[in-house]
C-alpha cells in the first residue's frame, strides 16, 4: 500500500499510482520482460527477483493499484479470471465443502459442478440472494468457503455481502466475492467483511477488450492466502508482462469507463423497462429490482453497466433481435468501451439458470441515443 492514501482513488488511478522510473523519469512504467534475475555475488537475491513465474515487476504494479482500489492487505494478478477463481478453490483441501449460488459467471459454475469434485471439493449450489438459504446449506466445521457473485451473471441478482460475510465467519468458513460487475469502484466487498475479492480484469478493471486477466485480493494475509499465493507460483499462473502493462494503461480510466457504462446501462433499462416489445429488464437500479434496496445500500456511485432485457415472443425473437442490431456487437464478454449484445442461453446450454428469452446486455461508453435507436430498431424488426 502507498504512503498516499489523501489523493482521491481516481486521481491515484489515474496516475497508475504516480510511479516514476527513477533511472529515466518515463512518466509511463517500463514493461519487465525477463524472466530470470542475476544472484548477487555472494550468492543473495537482494533485489527480491529471482524467476519470472513467482512474480514480476510489471505485474506487481497492476497488483499495487487493484489492492489500492479494494483497500486490501495483498493482491495478485493471473492469467484470467478463470486462473483467479481456481486458484482459491486449489488452495482448498480434499473433503472441504463449499457453498456457490446457482446463479453465477456459467463457466465457473460448470467447473464446480463437474470438475470440483476431482480435487476433493464438495460443492452446494444455493439462492444466494436468500441469507437463509445460504445458512440452511453450511455444515458446521466442514464449510470452508462461500462464492458470491454480485451482481450475478446474467440475472444481475444482488446477493448481501455483510450478512453473507457474517455468516460465513460465525461457521469458521471464509467468503470470496467475485466483483467482476460491481468493479472495485460501485462495491467494496472487503470493507463489508469479504475475506478474498476476485476480479475478470478481462472486463473493466482492463477495459478495452484485449487482455485476459484475473485479480485477487485479500482483507489480511493468513495461511489461505500464502497458499493462494503458492498455487499461483507453482501452478504458473501468473499474467505475462506485456498483458499486465496493457492492464495497467487500462485501469487509468477506469473510473471514466465505469461512470459512463453505469449512466448508458440505468438510462436504457429505464426507457427499455416501458418497451412495447420488452417483458422485462433485469438491472438492480431499477426500483422493480427484487434487491433493489439491497443494491443501494451495497453499491455506492452506480448500479454497474450490465443489464438483460427478457423479448416477448420467446427464444426465437431474442435471437432474431440480437440478429438484427447495427450498432452493438454480437459478441460474449463485457466491460469494454464497446457495447456487446448476446442471447446468453445459448452459450451457457444445459443447466443454465438463464431463460431462453433473454439478451444480456454490456453497455460500452458509446452515445446512449444511438444504442437506444439501434435496439429499438432491432426490437421492432
Ligand atoms: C463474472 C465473471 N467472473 C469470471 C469470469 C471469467 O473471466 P475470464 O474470462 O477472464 O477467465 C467472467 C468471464 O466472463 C465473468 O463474467
Amino acid at each position: 500500500m502507498s504512503n498516499d492514501q489523501h489523493w482521491a482513488k481516481r486521481t491515484r488511478l489515474a496516475q497508475a499510482l504516480g510511479r516514476m522510473d527513477e533511472i529515466t523519469r518515463a512518466l509511463v512504467p517500463p514493461i519487465h520482460v525477463t524472466t530470470t534475475f542475476e544472484r548477487d555475488a555472494d550468492n543473495a537475491y537482494r533485489s527480491g527477483n529471482i524467476y519470472g513465474r513467482p512474480d514480476n515487476e510489471t505485474v506487481r504494479l497492476a497488483q499495487s493499484i487493484i489492492c489500492e482500489l479494494e483497500s486490501g492487505a495483498d493482491a495478485l494478478v493471473l492469467g484470467s479470471g478463470m486462473s483467479a477463481a481456481l486458484a482459491v478453490f486449489h488452495a482448498l483441501a480434499p473433503g472441504d465443502h463449499v457453498v456457490a449460488p446457482k446463479v453465477m459467471y456459467w463457466s465457473l459454475r460448470n467447473w464446480l459442478a463437474t470438475e470440483a469434485i476431482h480435487w476433493g471439493l464438495d460443492v452446494s449450489f444455493v439462492d444466494a440472494t436468500s441469507v437463509s438459504a445460504v445458512g440452511a446449506a453450511m455444515r458446521p466445521g466442514k464449510t470452508k468457503l462461500v462464492w458470491l457473485e454480485t451482481p450475478s451473471n446474467p440475472l444481475w441478482e444482488v446477493c448481501d455481502i455483510v450478512a453473507i460475510a457474517k455468516l460465513a465467519h460465525q461457521q469458521g468458513a471464509r467468503l470470496c466475492v467475485d466483483s467482476t460487475c460491481a468493479t472495485p469502484l460501485l462495491t467494496q466487498p472487503l470493507a463489508l467483511g469479504a475475506d478474498i475479492v476476485m476480479h475478470a480484469a478481462t472486463k473493466y478493471l482492463n477495459g478495452h477488450s484485449d487482455v485476459i486477466a484475473g485479480a485477487l485480493v485479500c482483507a489480511k494475509q493468513d495461511e489461505f492466502w500464502v497458499r493462494i499465493t503458492r498455487v499461483r507460483r507453482e501452478h504458473g499462473m501468473i499474467l505475462g508482462p506485456f498483458e499486465a502493462y496493457l492492464l495497467v494503461r487500462g485501469m487509468r480510466t477506469l473510473d471514466l469507463r465505469v461512470k459512463a457504462a453505469c449512466a448508458n446501462a440505468l438510462e436504457l433499462a429505464t426507457r427499455f423497462e416501458q418497451h412495447p416489445l420488452v417483458a422485462q429488464v433485469l438491472y438492480p437500479g431499477l426500483a422493480s429490482h427484487p434487491q433493489h434496496a439491497l443494491a443501494q445500500r451495497q453499491m455506492q456511485g452506480g448500479f454497474g453497466g450490465m443489464l438483460s432485457l427478457r423479448v416477448k415472443g420467446g427464444e426465437a425473437a431474442a435471437i432474431a433481435v440480437a440478429a438484427r442490431v447495427k450498432l452493438w456487437k454480437r459478441a460474449t464478454s463485457l466491460g469494454g468501451v464497446e457495447s456487446l449484445i448476446e442471447h446468453r442461453a445459448s452459450i451457457e446450454g444445459a443447466g443454465s439458470p438463464c431463460p431462453p428469452d433473454l439478451l444480456r446486455l454490456s453497455c460500452g461508453v458509446e452515445d446512449v441515443e444511438d444504442l437506444y435507436r439501434d435496439l429499438d430498431v432491432a426490437l421492432r424488426g
